[in-house]
């Protein structure tokens, strides 16, 4: 199984020492930094804008990984691709003319990705996903760090994953919200390539990132880990399918 990878969301990291928290998840092993874009409209929490992601891009490696929740992204590609943004990922419901804008984010050489809310079916983006570069399935409504997982969401996030295989293009699966340690396994499990975690990283106890980060990277370890034992994850998959039966 591929490595699971990590994106630490900087919406619960420490604002007024941004650059030490993105130096820290980075020690910490995070695969890429995820920043969550809202707009006060689409969602009601405003944050940050393109000037951030341009002085994020100054003090990191990682894969910027810009999640745009906004009434309307077309008005912003061109900013936030020059302030560079690895991924730019846009909501379905907020794009009316979704395959204009896929096409306008690869046209600035940005990886594009779409995203979904949890009440949003998964048929919304079946016609997109052969142009796309990552699906995003969220696990909470948008709009605020720390809230709980949706759990039926699971599902969902299996039948994206079959959706993504039968395109045949390597489309990444990302989740967002609510991902902790305790469901990153049934998460992986269900087919994601990629966890979002915010608070579960950046208000972890006594601030350990690399623990908290190995954890969640754990859940994606095969039945057989290194020592030949069981894993954590493996134990977790079978509850979590024995939950669903
Ligand atoms: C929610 C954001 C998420 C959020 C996740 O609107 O898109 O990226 O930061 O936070 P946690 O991991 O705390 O749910
Ligand atoms: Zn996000």
């Amino acid at each position: 199984m591929p490595k699971v990878r990590i994106a630490p969301s900087i919406l619960s990291s420490d604002f007024a020492h941004l650059a030490d928290e993105i130096a820290a998840v980075e020690q910490a092993g995070a695969d890429l930094v995820h920043v969550d874009v809202m707009d006060g409209h689409f969602v009601p929490n405003l944050t940050i804008g393109p000037p951030i992601v341009e002085a994020l891009r100054k003090v990191t490696t990682l894969p910027l990984d810009v999640h745009l929740m906004m009434t309307n992204p077309d008005a912003f590609i061109r900013e936030f691709a020059e302030a560079g943004a690895t991924y730019l990922t846009v909501h379905v419901e907020a794009c009316p003319h979704l395959h204009r804008t896929v096409q306008s984010i690869k046209e600035k050489g940005v990886q594009a990705g779409v995203t979904l809310n949890p009440a949003t079916p998964l048929t919304s983006v079946e016609e997109i996903l052969p142009d796309v570069d990552l699906l995003l399935i969220m696990s909470v409504n948008p709009g605020f760090g720390g809230q709980r997982f949706i759990v039926r969401v699971l599902d969902k996030i299996k039948q994206a994953r079959a959706m993504i295989d039968r395109t045949g293009r390597s489309v990444l699966l990302e989740v967002d919200g609510g991902v902790k340690v305790d469901n990153a396994a049934a998460i992986v499990a269900a087919g994601a390539d990629i966890l979002v975690a915010g608070s579960a990283i950046f208000e972890a106890p006594g601030h350990d990132y690399r623990r908290v980060i190995a954890q969640l990277r754990a859940s994606g370890a095969t039945d057989s880990g290194d020592n030949g034992k069981p894993t954590g994850h493996s134990k977790a998959v079978a509850s979590s399918r024995k939950a669903r039966r």
